[in-house]
């Protein structure tokens, strides 16, 4: 069976009994802070699990696309992926145990054809939230399930959510395909990870809501949840050893071949570099062409990305591809992927134009670092690198320290994590201080010149937003008498057409004779209202925002001149590199006469 049948067999089956079949939503979960990426299906339903209503209904079903990052260090075994799409499907507040259980059994045993004697079940077994959950054993018992085949289990493993940190949960009852290997133990179960249970879907009971305090109140309904792994369920059902063999898969390691000519299974590590360059270049695609893309960064979601591609390339490298190599298998995905998710289709050309911008900036210093790495280690008396060096190699070459200590762990080293976060705390308090102290020379050197030129550093800093990339950032800024500097993130020089439209964008909200006006608020109104600059505690609780017309809104302290009509001419002088992925412009305003 492939990927598009068992999507379309899933929610055909649940769409004839009463559910409508919704649209899955983004990775990027909506208004919850506490998670980075959706890591299950129900997780964009919450506010409808509890208690609001959905336009569609009380019963839904859905695939949703999920990233889930906590083992990515395992991915390049048989089972696991960063991305995975989830089949489910929901009661809200109507149906509860009795329905859930009989339509998993009908699904799994007479559309999917499992013998029921493949199957095992366990359930919750009790404790002081809930009572053991005999009603769930005894609808299984009913279906056909033999009395030996369902396992009680605890919490640990019988218990379900909250996706973040709070939010609906309950306990469940999840399926397995017994493969048939003999009992590793009188202990044997499900919860055992011995590889003779596989985990294929899981019913959740969602009763409970889980609070910031740790308590558990009741929801206002009884929910079903319920979540199938395509990846794993199709594995299973072709017989599979690895989710890596599915047509999920199949195209993007058959390029691979192609491109390194190398052979998927030839040796050990051809194939794990393989599955991780397969499975990482997927999740990215996924990111990049989120309908709330993703772009490499260093932080948040944007840091995971980098990571993936920057893994991507370093294990390119053990299979020799060739340059490009990673867009033509991000492009396999968006082919594979662009009739199931429509944004991919849309973003297609973001998807490649950002995988291969990354893949450059990480290309050029890769080699440079590597040799820099097996340099300090050849240094090393002590099988340990310190935190220092650990951040050179993030701060010079981008090296992400999960990938130093991987790099150290292949050749039995370890990293001083701590000291890494020690060094890069201190590196970031330095550049914070550098900017305070800037900042001090500039409230200081209090003159007409210096306040107009720090006006034409907002002007310019909105230009490079608006015209250049709305990802462009202050790096760092140091204003004379005569000149003003601007560091800004950018991985390539200003072209001369886009030098103009900044300057010509400056000029024109100079001779617009805009008011620059200052409000103190608090750091979330100023980021409501669209604020840029440094959200930082350490500025106070009130924060100063200025704003010059419609063309700028920026945290800052001040001083400012009253309008742009003061400012003359705005010439950018120089544009030149600063450091890595950093640009630096000085420019001057000129007055006439
Ligand atoms: N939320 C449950 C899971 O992720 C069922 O969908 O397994």
């Amino acid at each position: 069976m492939d990927s598009v049948t068992l999507r379309s067999l899933y929610l055909n089956f649940f769409k004839d009994r009463g559910h409508a079949v919704i649209q899955g939503a983004s990775l990027i979960p909506e208004n919850d802070p506490t998670v980075l990426f959706t890591t299950a299906g129900m997780h964009p339903l919450v506010p409808y699990l509890c208690g609001e209503k959905h336009p569609q209904g009380t019963r839904l079903t859905d695939v949703q696309k999920c990233v889930r990052t906590g083992d990515i260090d395992e991915v390049g075994d048989n089972t696991h992926c960063t991305f995975f799409e989830m089949l489910g499907n929901w009661s809200l507040g109507d149906y509860f145990k009795k329905e859930a259980i009989s339509w998993s059994y009908e699904f799994l045993t007479e559309v999917l054809k499992i013998d029921p004697n493949r199957l095992a079940v366990s359930v919750f077994g009790g404790d002081e939230t809930a009572p053991r959950d005999e009603e769930a054993a005894s609808i299984w018992k009913k279906c056909g399930i033999a009395a030996d085949r369902i396992f009680y289990l605890p919490k640990k493993n019988n218990w379900w959510g909250p996706a973040g940190q709070t939010g609906p949960c309950g306990t469940d009852t999840e399926m397995f395909i017994d493969t048939g290997k003999p009992k590793c133990s009188d202990e044997c179960s499900p919860a055992c990870d011995c590889g003779k249970y596989i985990e294929i879907w899981n019913d959740v009971f969602m009763q409970y809501n889980k609070q910031a305090d740790g308590s558990f109140a009741p929801l206002a309904q009884k929910n079903v949840d319920t979540g199938m792994g395509l990846e794993r369920t199709l594995c299973i059902l072709n017989g599979y050893k690895s989710v890596y063999e599915t047509d999920l898969f199949r195209n993007a390691i058959v390029k691979l071949e192609e491109l390194s000519s190398k052979k998927y299974g030839e040796t050990e590590e051809t194939t794990k570099a393989m599955r991780i360059i397969a499975d990482h270049i997927r999740t990215s695609t996924m990111l990049l062409g989120d309908q709330k893309g993703v772009t490499p960064s260093n932080v948040d979601q944007g840091y995971v990305l980098r990571r993936l591609i920057r893994r991507s390339v370093r294990f390119g490298r053990l299979i020799e591809l060739p340059e490009g190599a990673l867009s033509e298998v991000a492009k396999v995905y968006i082919e594979q992927y662009k009739d199931i998710y429509p944004e991919i289709n849309e973003n297609a050309e973001k998807i490649i134009t950002e995988l291969e911008k990354e893949v450059a900036r990480f290309s050029s210093v890769l080699q440079q670092g590597l040799k820099e790495f097996e340099k300090v280690i050849s240094y090393l008396p002590v099988k340990r690198l310190s935190g220092k060096t650990a951040f050179k190699l993030y701060d010079t070459y981008g090296f992400p320290i999960e990938m130093t200590v991987e790099l150290a762990k292949e050749i039995g080293y370890e990293v001083d994590v701590e000291g890494y976060k020690k060094a890069f705390e201190e590196h970031q308090q330095k550049s914070h201080a550098g900017a305070e102290q800037r900042f001090k020379g500039g409230l200081q050197d209090n003159t007409v010149e210096v306040t107009r030129l720090h006006t034409a550093t907002h002007l310019m800093n909105a230009a490079l937003r608006t015209i250049v990339d709305e990802n462009i950032r202050q790096k760092g800024s140091n204003i004379t008498a005569e000149r003003l500097r601007f560091d800004f993130n950018l991985d390539r020089p200003l072209t001369p057409e886009e030098i103009k439209k900044i300057e010509d964008y400056v000029n024109g909200a100079i001779q617009a004779k805009a008011d620059v006006v200052c409000r103190e608020m608090t750091v979330a109104e100023a980021k409501a209202m669209g604020a840029i600059g440094v959200f930082d505690s350490k500025y106070g609780e009130k924060v100063k925002v200025y704003s010059i017309g419609d063309y700028s809104t920026e945290i800052c302290g001040g001083p400012h001149a009253a309008n742009t009509g003061e400012l003359g001419t705005f010439r950018i002088v120089k544009e030149q590199s600063s450091s890595a992925g950093v640009r630096r412009i000085k420019a001057v305003l000129e007055y006439k006469g």
